[in-house]
């Protein structure tokens, strides 16, 4: 049974923080049950990864130490500098990423957040949400992905063995 849920994400604009809320107010119609979290990367500590039953994990797609197509700086400093050893014990987890049709690697912070619970072994739930451009206009696809994000937290076994 999941009870709680932690959403690490980070902004800049504020457009991740949109999708974030966006998903937010959608689960709260949907598992009026469950208590989110919601945490900014910067403040986070690795084990705050695996503090609750299930995680998402959101930022954009940046330009981070000079190289195109990286986790947004807080976001890169949390997951690929401070919690490389991470084991996240078979987690529930989804990722939310971000980018802009004008860059080469776009949104492939998304690929980068997914790539990160594969290998420290998060339980994935459904594919990648990705917002290309400005989240502003894309409610409904960010509302489609928190019913599945929802449906899928529904469809877990009642004892989760981790
Ligand atoms: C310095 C900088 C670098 C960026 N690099 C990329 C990139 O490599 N690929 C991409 O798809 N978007 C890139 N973007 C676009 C952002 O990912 C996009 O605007 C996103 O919505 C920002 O979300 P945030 O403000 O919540 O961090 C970049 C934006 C900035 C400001």
């Amino acid at each position: 049974m999941i009870r709680t849920l932690t959403i690490i994400y980070t902004t800049g604009t504020g457009h991740t923080e949109f999708v974030v809320d966006t998903v937010i107010t959608a689960l709260a119609v949907s598992n009026p049950d469950i208590r989110v979290i919601k945490q900014r990367a910067e403040i986070s500590k690795p084990e705050d990864l695996t503090k609750s039953d299930a995680l998402i994990l959101a930022c954009g797609t940046w330009n981070t130490n000079n190289v195109e197509g990286m986790l947004s700086p807080y976001m890169h400093d949390l997951l690929a500098v401070r919690a490389t050893t991470e084991d996240l014990k078979g987690i529930p987890a989804a990722v939310i990423g971000l980018g802009d049709e004008r860059y080469f690697f776009t949104a492939k912070a998304a690929d980068r957040l997914m790539e990160y619970l594969s290998v420290h072994n998060a339980k994935v739930l459904l594919p990648a949400l990705k917002i290309v451009n400005d989240p502003f206009d894309q409610t409904k696809k960010i509302q489609d992905w928190a019913k599945e994000f929802s449906s899928a937290l529904s469809k877990l076994p009642a004892s989760i063995d981790a």
